[in-house]
């Protein structure tokens, strides 16, 4: 190994890697048009590939020095316009190849290089699963197949060449159109086939497929008459488990024709399903790569939420095409350019197949249990980081998620209409480019613009968004003056905060908001702009009362901040009773289960509270309650945990869990007959298939927790029985109603769900993390037990996740006061960083809100977090930890 003198050098000393910064940025000094791979598969642990990138220095005048990443790579030959490099004329290391001074003008640089697959643990560039092999690119994978820039803005067209042994790799895929496939003409046991990919793409969008898999043909015929072939590949025998895939992307490809006017724009798509792999997706340009459990789906072994989410998640990675990689990022700190916005348009997808309000209630409790609690800790960020070490480690909540809340705030601002048009613009201006956030901001309001009205908010103001860590926290006070009917708001916002952002700017906020008055019932909703730190908007004309409106808040969920109006018990009931909004009326009914959750785990209960929510609850419950089962069990959810310890003073999960098993017992049994004839009222619907009675499924599930919390046998029973029966939607309400009990019904109903699915991974998966997250005397031994069960498989990331992810989910076990559950923790992602490192990382942020516990458990974190930072950490878990004991 030759040591590098570059300056661009990224070696790291002493376990410290240099950040990179946004402020770094410049363009790469070539260009790289064309790409050609041969990639020659000798064995599994074996694979050469040839790349010839076809290079044209940016300067004709001066050398510009070459650098090329590439990772467990063993350089086989190299050769520049067909000749042999002498080795004085380039330096290789763990992470690069330098060319210091190459032609000025367009030349070819040719390289060999061997790859084992078989010895890839990591799941990122070539490695095997099940026999196949498979890729992941993105983010910063090509360099472990290639030597090559692997940067998303070197945009080049590919042709991949793919031979291999007949028998064992009879299907071979990549990027784009087929345009040949044979027997090697000097041994009829191998094969060979080419794919041309027309578009130029940046390398993170390359796939290779090699394996043994079936196909699931079908045709899709766009808009303007192209036909589409779209093949499902899987593992033998995976074959009836597709249809609800397939369906999705046809539904996919529907929608974004008719509401973006986007079209597919090659003649075929593949999709593959891999077991092993680090994420949901990834949508490489026409060779989707998906987590089989994001595939393989029915009603039968796949949940009504499973299946929403495979249409989703089918729907994201087909959106990408366009959002993503017809128009891609000039550079990773742009990434919620193609991954805010997709997730909004795959939410839109959502909201527009099934209910529109229910998916944004959806939507903000994730919000508000995910984001919220990243932005509040350790590794909080800005939408649009300005450094990192590990890009892995910025596949987040907040670059997904609150990136797409940001552009639906564009949305909510502009009106659809104009935002629509802002949209169409993007899309035809960029086409084809890397482009940054502002492009994207530029473009929708250069769209919006265009029809010469005021935008109605300062545009660069609202740019703070992508920049500002931290949830914004606005605080609501009214003012009534009864006779003259005149409502004054006084709004006050603030955002925390977070590491290495002291001081914050105010924020262009959008807030809709109505009022609803005694007998008039709710009037028009309206779209304040708060852009000030504290503002005061009036509104007259309303009619004169005693009794000040009641007001409705950030409706839809109008933007991504927390909230405080101080409202009176007796207008949250009005609001949970029936505003029109769906989001602010199940909203209302959070605040009120915050109010009676919270003092229960203290240890007061609110008796008078519980007792008016009771009768609330007795009159949505009651037969001219609330119709639609959906939004009745919607409104029936506690708030998720998550949210539920960050309104604690000292975080205790326990003490939380103890709290909502009390209530789910309180609620069970004094309304029993209520719930016991809703249980009726449903349950000849059930049976119904996806997407039709989900709500009634959903509201099953609920009440069944309940009942069965107040020890109601009929109800337990009923939970147990439901794991044999036809939908996995009511085996998996019935095992989580019977979990939190220690109950002969709870035993019986795992072990059956155990011997029913234990032939099929992607289901069992799911035994492992109920296993792991039941709560019992020894539930830690439990867990160390499951990671030496013969089904458990430690390079499978979804079976880590449910095990490990399990145990989280376990409050009493995983936050055992004297740091058992922590310590454990720390072992395991310390034996997955040493394979896998994007998985350990992101692991490790199950610590993130140490800081928030009690002194005790303060203590256990930190020892668990030595231990961690004490192991030899990959670069991304490093980074995770350091910032957490920062
Ligand atoms: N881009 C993918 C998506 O659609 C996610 C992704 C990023 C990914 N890196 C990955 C998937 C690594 C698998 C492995 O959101
Ligand atoms: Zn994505």
């Amino acid at each position: 190994m030759v040591p590098t003198a570059s300056s661009e050098s990224a070696i790291s000393w002493a376990g410290v890697t240099p950040p990179k910064r946004l402020s770094d940025y410049r363009p790469f000094p070539f260009s790289i048009p064309r790409i050609e791979l041969n990639v020659v598969v000798h064995q599994p642990d074996s694979v050469l590939v040839t790349a010839d990138l076809h290079l044209e220095p940016s300067d004709s005048k001066a050398a510009t020095p070459l650098i090329l990443r590439g990772v467990d790579l063993e350089l086989i030959s190299i050769l520049l316009d067909g000749h042999p490099l002498e080795s004085s004329s380039y330096l290789l290391n763990d992470e690069q190849l330098e060319i210091p001074s190459p032609p000025t003008q367009p030349f070819t640089l040719t390289t060999v290089s061997r790859l084992d697959p078989q010895a890839n643990t990591s799941l990122e560039g070539l490695y095997e699963s099940g026999g196949m092999l498979t890729t992941q690119c993105e983010a910063e994978g090509f360099r472990r197949i290639t030597f090559h820039p692997d940067r998303p803005d070197v945009l080049s067209r590919y042709r991949v060449r793919i031979e291999a042994d007949r028998a064992r790799f009879p299907v071979l895929l990549s990027n784009g159109n087929e345009i040949s496939a044979s027997a090697l003409a000097d041994d009829a046991s191998r094969h060979e086939v080419v794919w041309e990919d027309p578009f130029p793409k940046p390398s993170y969008l390359f796939a290779l497929v090699a394996g043994d898999l079936r196909e699931i043909k079908d045709h899709y015929s766009t808009a303007s008459g192209r036909d589409v072939t779209l093949r499902l590949h899987v593992e033998a025998g995976d074959e009836p488990f597709t249809a609800h895939a397939m369906a999705s992307l046809k539904r996919s490809m529907a929608w974004d024709e008719s509401v973006y006017g986007l079209e597919y724009d090659l003649d075929e798509f593949n999709t593959v399903a891999v077991r092993h792999f680090n994420m949901g997706a990834m949508e490489n340009k026409s060779l989707n790569i998906f987590n089989s459990k994001l595939v393989l789906a029915d009603a039968e072994s796949a949940t009504d939420g499973e299946l929403e989410r495979i249409e989703s998640v089918v729907g994201h990675e087909y959106f990408h095409n366009w959002s993503g990689n017809r128009i891609t990022c000039r550079d990773w700190f742009q990434l919620s350019l193609k991954e805010g916005l997709t997730v909004f348009r795959d939410q839109c997808f959502t909201a527009d197949l099934h209910s529109e309000p229910l998916k944004r209630i959806e939507d903000a409790a994730m919000l508000r249990n995910t984001q919220f609690r990243e932005d509040s800790g350790p590794t909080a960020h800005p939408v649009k980081p300005d450094s990192y070490q590990a890009i892995d480690n910025f596949y987040t909540t907040t670059i997904y998620e609150k990136g797409a809340e940001l552009i639906r705030m564009l949305r909510t601002l502009l009106g659809p209409e104009r935002f629509m048009r802002g949209m169409s613009l993007y899309f035809k201006r960029h086409d084809g480019e890397a482009a940054t956030t502002e492009d994207f901001v530029n473009a929708i309001v250069d769209g919006a613009g265009a029809d010469g009205q005021p935008l109605g908010f300062d545009v660069e103001q609202f740019r703070l968004w992508y920049h500002q860590a931290g949830t914004p926290h606005v605080t609501v006070k009214s003012h009534w003056d009864g006779e003259a009917g005149r409502l004054s708001l006084t709004l006050q916002q603030s955002t925390p905060p977070t590491p290495g952002q002291e001081r914050k700017q105010p924020l262009v906020i959008p807030v809709l908001w109505s009022v609803l008055q005694a007998n008039e019932g709710a009037g028009e909703e309206r779209l304040f702009v708060l852009d000030q730190e504290t503002q005061t908007v009036v509104l007259e004309g309303l009619s004169p009362a005693a009794q000040p409106p009641v007001v409705s808040l950030f409706r839809r969920f109008s933007a991504p901040v927390t909230w405080a109006s101080g409202q009176a018990l007796d207008d949250l009931f009005a609001l949970f009773a029936g505003d029109n909004d769906a989001f602010a009326r199940w909203d209302a009914g959070q605040q009120l289960w915050k109010r009676l959750i919270l003092p229960r785990a203290a240890g007061t209960p609110e008796s008078e509270l519980e007792s008016r929510m009771l009768d609330a609850l007795g009159q949505l419950l009651a037969v001219d309650g609330e119709k639609d089962p959906a939004v009745l069990a919607t409104l029936l959810a506690f708030p998720g945990p998550a949210e539920l310890e960050s309104l604690q003073k000292e975080a205790d999960p326990p003490a939380l869990e103890r709290a909502t098993c009390e209530l789910r017992e309180l609620l069970g049994s004094q309304l029993a007959p209520l719930l016991t004839s809703r249980l009726d009222g449903v349950a000849s619907s059930l049976d119904q298939v996806w997407p039709a009675g989900q709500g009634e499924r959903q509201l099953t599930g609920l009440i069944w927790s309940w009942l069965a919390a107040a020890g109601d046998s009929g109800a337990r029973s009923d939970a147990a029985q439901a794991v044999e029966g036809p939908s996995m939607t009511l085996a998996r309400a019935g095992l989580r109603a019977l979990q939190p009990i220690d109950c002969d019904e709870r035993d019986q109903a795992l072990r059956s769900f155990h011997d029913r699915w234990q032939e099929r991974p992607v289901i069992f998966d799911t035994w492992f993390s109920l296993e792991a997250s039941t709560p019992r005397a020894d539930a830690l031994e439990r867990v160390a037990a499951l990671l030496d069960h013969p089904r458990y498989d430690p390079m499978a990331p979804n079976s880590v996740r449910a095990v490990l992810g399990g145990l989280v989910g376990n409050p009493r076990v995983f936050h055992a006061l004297d740091g058992s559950g922590y310590q454990f923790m720390a072992e395991q992602i310390i034996a997955v960083d040493q394979r896998n490192a994007i998985t350990a990382s992101r692991l490790a942020k199950v610590f993130s809100r140490w800081r928030t516990y009690g002194s005790e458990r303060q203590a256990a974190v930190k020892r668990a977090l030595s231990t961690l930072a004490s192991a030899d950490l990959s670069t991304n878990t490093r980074e995770v930890v350091t910032l957490m004991e920062a």
